[in-house]
């Protein structure tokens, strides 16, 4: 992780290769931060107006063409429709805009002068630009030769800098939380973008065990014959067709030994996805290691809120296999019984995810939860609703949608929900069991949560589908292309204000 760290003082005193002052399309608002923070850049600042090179519009960005191009310039729109989002894109603008530099500057906006703005704090702001300039450098190069690798960016540190001396001792605090995000989002990623070959799924179950050690998380790790001791018919039926054993991860974080109910977290961990039988096409599976986002998801936020020392108990719970082809896999029209006991027909051997998360969501009902969130990239009907825009949202409780969906604006991680009407469980009939395990074209993202509803149990419980904002084909502001982390943020901010009741 590159470093990050809070300063007071203008350009003058603060010793970086680049300053990058973040600037309101008001003129009169960026006239005077220009006076505050750099009044030598006055007149190339109106130069650069005048001409309509630089307006301040949000995402507009230049360098400031003086000698040895120290300076750059980052819009963020008018003062009045400020928002943290904002912030964070502007922060991975100048973030961007470095490539042979080592230590980076980036001023707030905010200071004493600047407090008409409703919707963002000094702190929140601080936050959001580190956050967005440190998740915008990352960069999945494990794989990459040194000579290649040192191409990409020289940047070493952002020092994020206020002009303002009294809002100097806030900065810390903020600065540390972006670094805790930025750090369990890069872990995110990481795994996500791990090849198959190398991350298979007793890989991944070893790195929940290293990361339990380092964090202090209590982690077991349950082999293939004690997952079949649980009758986790699920999970050991998708993973007939592999080479490798299943592995079933439990983790529980509860510093403190409080004796709570417990949120849990389940995570889909399929390490490789070919559909098995139901094999999908090559373009379509090209993708497919990335299929365990959702476990990556889980163990990346149990990481932040062990740092965060949130004043919780979460458990976080993993199935994990991959879904190949081998000669034993199962075959279209097997039944399987689950761990609860109920047989399912499985139709289609390629909604494998749906299969193992029914065992971890029976497994999770033993805690006696306050609440259950499942995580994984379900269904590729979530992508065809939403695009890579939203986190589908599905579940049985309104308070903790209502939470996930705040807590989702709060961090730009957004979740839309659709609707679980009883009608979408009965088109999961079957003949021959108690259901199967897919409903056929319409609704399927829906369907896929209707059938996990069955194990859900009373606990009130949601279904986040990241199949679609898992992953990006193109880099997008703060994020690189491939795995994106998303769902790290969004769950950490929704317990971080669980435990803020
Ligand atoms: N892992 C896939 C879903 C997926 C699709 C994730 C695209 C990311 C991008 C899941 O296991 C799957 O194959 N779902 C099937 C379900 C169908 C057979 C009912 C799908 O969406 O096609
Ligand atoms: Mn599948
Ligand atoms: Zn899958």
């Amino acid at each position: 992780m590159i470093k990050c760290t809070g300063h007071y003082g203008s350009p003058a005193r603060i010793a970086a290769d680049v300053h990058a002052l973040l600037l309101f399309s008001n003129p009169s608002a960026a006239d005077a931060a220009i006076a505050r923070i750099a009044p030598g850049l006055q007149g190339v600042v109106k130069q650069l107006r005048a001409s309509g090179q630089f307006t301040g519009k949000a995402d507009e960005r230049v360098a400031v063409p003086t000698a040895e191009s120290r300076f750059i310039l980052v819009g963020l729109g008018a003062m009045e429709e400020l928002t943290i989002e904002r912030l964070r894109r502007a922060g991975a603008q100048a973030a961007r805009a470095v490539s042979h530099a080592s230590k980076l500057a980036v001023y707030c906006p905010l200071d004493e002068h600047v407090r008409k703005i409703p919707a963002v704090s000094f702190p929140d702001a601080v936050t959001a630009m580190a956050e967005g300039a440190l998740l915008a450098l990352y960069k999945y190069d494990a794989f990459v030769g040194k000579k290649k690798q040192e191409k990409s960016t020289q940047l070493s540190e952002i020092l994020i800098a206020t002009v303002d001396e009294g809002f100097q001792s806030r900065m810390k605090d903020a600065i540390q939380h972006a670094l805790v995000l930025a750090e369990a989002v890069e872990y995110a990623r990481n795994l996500s973008n791990a090849p198959a070959n190398v991350l298979h799924p007793e890989a991944l179950a070893r790195e929940a065990v290293a990361l339990g050690k380092k964090l202090l998380v209590n982690t077991v790790v349950l082999n293939r014959s004690e997952i079949a001791t649980n009758k986790m018919g699920g999970l050991l039926a998708v993973n007939r067709g592999s080479e490798h054993e299943p592995r079933f991860i439990v983790m529980e974080y509860n510093d403190k030994k409080r004796r709570l109910k417990p949120w849990v977290l389940v995570g889909k961990g399929i390490t490789f996805d070919s559909g098995g039988l139901s094999i999908k096409p090559a373009s379509a599976m090209e993708d497919m290691k990335t299929d365990m986002s959702g476990a990556a998801v889980v163990l990346a936020t149990i990481m932040a809120a062990a740092k965060l020392k949130l004043p919780l108990r979460i458990v976080g719970l993993i199935p994990v296999t991959d879904n190949m082809t081998g000669g034993a896999a199962m075959c279209p029209g097997d039944i399987i019984t689950m761990s609860d006991g109920s047989t399912v027909e499985v139709l289609n051997t390629d909604a494998e995810g749906r299969l193992i998360l029914a065992d971890a969501l029976v497994y999770a009902q033993r805690y006696k939860p306050a609440g259950v969130i499942d995580v994984a990239t379900l269904t590729g009907a979530i992508v065809v609703a939403l695009a890579t825009h939203a986190t589908g949202m599905m579940g049985t409780d309104a308070d903790m949608m209502n939470a996930l969906r705040e807590a989702g604006e709060r961090c730009h991680e957004r979740v839309w929900e659709l609707p679980l009407y009883e009608e979408y469980g009965t088109m999961l009939e079957s003949d021959v069991a108690d259901m199967k395990n897919v409903a056929g074209r319409w609704g399927g993202a829906i369907t896929a949560a209707a059938f996990l509803r069955h194990f859900a149990g009373d606990a009130p419980w949601v279904h986040l589908d990241i199949a679609g904002t898992s992953t990006f084909e193109k880099a997008t502001d703060y994020h690189p292309k491939g795995a994106t982390g998303i769902g790290v943020r969004l769950l950490t901010e929704f317990l971080r204000t669980r435990g803020a009741e």
